[in-house]
């Protein structure tokens, strides 16, 4: 048993406006009360860390939604994508320092969507954590095979090279997280087993003690890809998961305090 409080993530990808995300924040503290939790006043126990990444629009009505008092809410924010360079004329982008001053304090890093839908690389991605460091953010890079990969029998290339590609610009920063995402599991309700998820993040950890970055026993490696409040105790009790990144399970508060309760209940 671990003693490390678990972390869940969620990654609400492009959904819920500012009035939704507060709406949620708003029923997401009673649903921890029914989930379990004990938030005793100002000094709070929790056995479980959570990360909210909104949409860049809803960014700032979702902190004020969760810390304005009387909410305090232990919750923490991030955003989903940044472009490398600080400002200027890159119409439709936010940089890493807009995204801090907007209050993030983690930003996705190369989450299958980008890299699959939107085409990002890994040169884009090392970049985009270079950029995070610069200002502040932790970045959480976000790796994981293909189907086809996986089949071929690449899981271990595959996270190595996604990692491989950013691995000294991780090292500059301070800290960082890794989330393990395997492409086929992503919102397709196809999840991997905990002995599949055990497997790759093993590599992930190999990976950082091979190019002796960062500290691979308190690194944080995520498990995502459909995870639910049924499945996500198991997964998150699985050798070396610190917790989880959550997609279409994050977007209603009471399957997300279920997500926590699990986290609890495998930390
Ligand atoms: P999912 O998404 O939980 O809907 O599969 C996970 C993610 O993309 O981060």
């Amino acid at each position: 048993m671990s003693k490390r409080a678990k972390i869940i993530a969620a990654n609400w990808k492009m959904n819920h406006g500012p009035a939704t995300a507060a709406r949620f924040l708003e029923r997401f503290l009673p649903s921890l009360h029914v989930a379990g939790f004990d938030p005793g006043g100002a000094a709070i126990s929790w056995t479980a860390r959570l990360l909210i990444f909104p949409p860049d629009l809803s960014l700032q009505a979702s902190i004020r939604a969760a810390h304005q008092p009387p909410m305090r809410m232990p919750v923490e924010f991030g955003v989903q994508n940044i472009y490398w360079e600080e400002a200027g004329a890159f119409t439709g982008e936010s940089s890493a320092e807009i995204a801090r001053e907007a209050g993030a304090r983690f930003a996705l890093i190369g989450h299958s969507e980008r890299r699959h839908i939107f085409g990002e690389s890994d040169t884009d991605t090392n970049y985009k954590v270079q950029a995070a460091n610069r200002a502040g953010l932790i970045p959480v890079l976000c790796v994981g095979e293909l189907l086809e990969e996986r089949r071929e029998g690449q899981l271990e290339e595959v996270i190595r090279r996604q990692i491989g590609a950013c691995v000294k610009s991780l090292a500059d920063g301070p800290s960082f997280m890794i989330a393990y995402e395997p492409v086929w599991a992503i919102g397709t309700g196809e999840t991997a087993t905990p002995e599949d998820a055990a497997e790759a993040h093993a590599i992930v950890r190999a990976t950082l003690v091979d190019h002796a970055t960062g500290d691979p026993a308190t690194t944080p490696v995520l498990y995502g890809g459909s995870v639910k409040p049924n499945n996500a105790t198991e997964l998150m009790s699985a050798p070396g998961v610190d917790g989880v990144l959550v997609g279409g399970a994050s977007l209603e508060p009471e399957s997300l305090a279920e997500i926590a309760k699990g986290g609890a209940a495998a930390a």
